[in-house]
């Protein structure tokens, strides 16, 4: 049987790293770290609405934990300056080697959906200035069930939607707590280490498969993420 993949979007196709560079004029050399808190803060804020079953637009942790950080670090950060940061977040660029990726999957018949807590109209934006949203089967939002990874009801409603039965799914993920949710739903999972300071969660589960880049997803067969 075929696997239909879930690919998630901020970190997986999106490069979230790209937005250092509207940073660095806000604050200079500590764009790096103001990035990082923000990423952190953003996903915290998602978790803890999820586990208030107070859901929200995902922009909108986004935009709330970027006014943390400022307030954090003493940035003064004039409306002006957040928009257009916010403006920049929502036109990230994909990772370079996602289109050849996902186009040799196409062309191979597999089917593939963006998966992503970002919503429907945010992610269609972010792949169509990519030029790659047509490649998709399509997008599944975790909007649609007010909730936000790792929540196990956006895992059970991406099967649901899509139409997959669990041993065929395969959630392809930068993020370890993605990872971890989708392990724990029962789906197969691919983790992209990107780069040596990335480390799994130790949480004693390990993904099916890691790889650094979505290239080595060409490698695979179908049936082999199946049978493993
Ligand atoms: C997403 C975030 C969690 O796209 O990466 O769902």
């Amino acid at each position: 049987m075929a696997v239909t993949y879930a690919f998630d979007v901020y970190g997986t196709l999106i490069d979230t790293n790209d937005i250092q560079e509207a940073l660095v004029s806000l604050v200079g050399d500590n764009a790096p770290l103001l990035m990082d808190a923000w990423r952190s803060k953003q996903l915290e804020y998602s978790f803890r609405r999820g586990l208030m079953n107070r859901h929200i637009d995902f922009s909108v942790c986004t935009r709330q934990a970027l006014i943390y950080c400022c307030q954090y670090y003493n940035i003064i950060l004039t409306e002006a300056e957040e928009n257009r940061i916010m403006e920049a977040y929502q036109s990230l660029p994909i990772f370079p080697e996602v289109a050849e990726v996902l186009r040799d999957l196409k062309e191979k018949d597999i089917p593939f959906y963006a998966f992503s807590n970002g919503s429907s109209s945010a992610v269609k934006h972010l792949l169509e200035q990519a030029g790659i949203l047509d490649l998709f089967t399509g997008i599944v939002s975790t909007e649609a069930v007010q909730n936000f990874k790792p929540s196990p009801l956006v895992y059970e409603y991406f099967l649901k939607v899509t139409n997959t039965p669990l041993p065929d799914a395969c959630l392809v993920s930068g993020n370890s707590f993605d990872i971890l949710g989708a392990k724990s739903a029962g789906l197969k999972t691919v983790w992209i280490k990107r780069n040596a300071h990335q480390f799994f969660d130790p949480w004693g589960t390990a993904p099916d498969r890691v790889i650094q880049a979505l290239g080595e997803l060409q490698g695979f067969l179908a049936s082999e993420m199946v049978t493993k």
